[in-house]
């Protein structure tokens, strides 16, 4: 995109020429969209935030009375099955709240000083399981430490290494990358001045099409069949919570990366 602006030049009232400019606002433009896409997950969050909040408080209550009402009853009562599914439903119910409370920024981290590279690596063997994907890593050995919770940030390397391997049904590579970033003030991720660890995850999967690429952060959206829509939910909300950004990339047919920034435990 461009912005066009001209006048026509006057001279003894004819019109003798044009003058004028044009303006590439490729980069505005984007920006803007960003902005637009952070603000309306923002809101979403807000909302996300005060029901998961409530609805976590009520689940406590209903968890704690099935416990007691379980614990008075003999074993072989007929009554303790039925307390047995509704204990499992509740506690899915429970992993459900946590995981909107995530995406909303309500559970704080337990942050320690920790390698990101200790992470991830344990999180790749943790989480391949189809032989026909394969990973690379490749970090830097001068990778500064991250200020950050190893549980959380495991789990958003885990959402990201499962998407990207269900993203290559026939197989692929997965490349997951770091970097010692240092942003400058008014960075376009809206992130304070400072030193960053920058992670990239990438795959050769199926790719996102450009609708669904504005909507992939959000709760419940999901295009799987199995799907929840949860997992980059809340990997957004960790890594905002951090004071990082994620963001992507894809091209269909050929692959979709995620970069991730992490402020360094020295900013
Ligand atoms: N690496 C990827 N390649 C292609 N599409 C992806 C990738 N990661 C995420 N997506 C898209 O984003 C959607 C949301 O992902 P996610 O929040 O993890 O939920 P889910 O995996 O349960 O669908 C997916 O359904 C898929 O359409
Ligand atoms: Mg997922």
């Amino acid at each position: 995109p461009v912005i066009i602006e001209s006048s026509a030049v006057i001279k003894d009232g004819k019109v003798t020429g044009l003058r004028g400019f044009i303006m590439d606002i490729s980069d505005r433009k984007q920006l803007e969209y960003e902005r637009q896409r952070i603000s309306k997950l923002d809101s979403l969050s807000l909302l996300t935030a005060g029901i998961a909040h409530d609805f976590n408080n009520i689940l406590t209550v209903i968890i704690g009375n099935i416990s007691l009402a379980s614990m008075i009853i003999d074993g072989e009562d007929k009554a303790y099955k039925y307390l047995q599914k509704a204990s499992n439903a509740v506690n899915m119910a429970k992993d459900l709240t946590e995981k909107l409370l995530m995406f909303s920024k309500g559970i704080e981290p337990n942050k320690k000083i920790i390698s990101a590279e200790k992470i991830i690596r344990e999180t790749v063997d943790l989480c391949l399981y189809n032989k026909t994907t394969k990973c690379i890593i490749d970090i830097p050995e001068d990778l500064v430490n991250i200020d950050a919770d190893s549980v959380q940030i495991g789990q958003v390397f885990q959402n990201l290494i499962i998407n990207a391997e269900q993203a290559m049904p026939k197989g692929g590579t997965i490349k997951i990358t770091g970097k010692n970033i240092d942003l400058s003030e008014n960075n376009i991720y809206n992130l304070p001045k400072g030193k960053y660890v920058e992670i990239t995850v990438s795959d050769e999967g199926i790719g996102i099409s450009k609708e669904n690429l504005q909507r992939i952060f959000e709760p419940y959206f999901t295009t799987k069949d199995k799907g929840n829509g949860l997992g980059l939910a809340t990997a957004y909300g960790i890594i905002k919570k951090h004071g990082g950004f994620i963001n992507v990339t894809s091209v269909v047919g050929v692959g979709t990366t995620f970069v991730i920034y992490l402020p360094s435990s020295m900013s």
